[in-house]
């Protein structure tokens, strides 16, 4: 009996260090996608997929986070009094949206020790863990397509998409075979390869579902890429043990994890709103033209 998935991981204790100055006090994951912070996206995919407890990885300087998820009477109260339903409701609904947990990590030494830092409270029992700088397109059925997979296999589950050859070194890099339409084995993976070296352009982008077993892997796997002790160096310590399968995310991927991927997600957010389209399209379109001439001027 495969047992039900309850909680995700959050690992959000990260330096933001793609975003300096802006992240020196104020945690990337807040950063709006309009009005909206990029966490709560996140947080509405996990809803939507029925899960509830979240378990957050947090670090220095990420108070912020749990502010948003927290009840703010004084805000509740005076937007009553100001008459202002919408956006009461809007924030009301963000205070109870979920039941979160703070976990500190106190030294950041890398995504896997952030996961593992979680242990005590996820105990033995499988998890998702989302990374808060994936954000996915309103209605996908990743989350809900992975845990389907999970409850038939029976072992973890990663999502892939594909990038550009020339973008493999900012990702996770997979090697696998497919054995049904968007279904993968894993057979080997490496963090941020070189194009030359990369097994193939299928990335690994930030949604898991674990086995409780990651753990013991986390606990064996030394510093890698950039002195850290990465998570998928502990995914392919987990293969010698256990079927990894993958999932290709149907669909568009936003990465909002540095300035110029967050400003695209940004625009393209604006632009599904008709509140915001009408006004943004035209500009948008003139200044193309005013920076198209510029570029074309000898
Ligand atoms: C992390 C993971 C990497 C993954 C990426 C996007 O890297 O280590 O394997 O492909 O997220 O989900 P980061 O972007 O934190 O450097």
């Amino acid at each position: 009996m495969v047992q039900k998935i309850r909680k995700a991981v959050l690992p959000v204790a990260g330096w933001g260090t793609r975003f300096l100055p802006a992240t020196k006090a104020m945690p990337k994951e807040m950063f709006p996608i309009i009005d909206k912070p990029v966490i709560q996206f996140i947080v509405e995919e996990l809803l939507e997929a029925g899960i509830e407890n979240v378990i957050f990885v947090t670090g220095r300087h990420k108070r912020p986070i749990e502010h948003h998820f927290d009840i703010n009477r004084d805000l509740e109260n005076h937007l009553q009094e100001a008459g202002k339903e919408e956006a009461l409701n809007s924030i009301r609904y963000i205070s109870h949206m979920i039941n979160p947990i703070y976990v500190r990590q106190k030294d950041q030494l890398g995504l896997g020790h952030a996961v593992l830092t979680s242990e005590p409270v996820v105990g033995a029992e499988p998890f998702i863990v989302s990374l808060g700088d994936i954000v996915l397109e309103k209605g996908s059925k990743t989350l809900c397509d992975m845990i389907d997979l999970f409850n038939r296999l029976g072992k973890s589950v990663i999502a892939l998409f594909e990038v550009e050859n020339r973008e493999v070194s900012k990702y996770g890099i997979v090697k696998v075979k497919e054995i049904e339409e968007g279904v993968y084995i894993v057979e080997d993976l490496v963090e941020k390869p070189s194009p030359e070296t990369a097994p193939s352009n299928l990335a690994i982008v930030g949604r898991y579902i674990f086995t409780p077993r990651i753990f013991d892997k986390l606990k064996e796997t030394q510093p890698g890429k950039g002195g850290e002790i990465q998570l998928t160096d502990a995914m392919r310590l987990l293969l010698e043990e256990e079927v990894l399968y993958a999932y290709r995310i149907e669909g568009k991927v936003f990465d909002t994890g540095n300035p110029v991927d967050y400003l695209k997600t940004i625009c393209e957010f604006a632009l599904k709103r008709e509140d915001i389209r009408e006004e943004l399209l035209p500009y948008l379109q003139e200044t193309i033209s005013r920076y198209t001439q510029l570029i074309d001027k000898p």
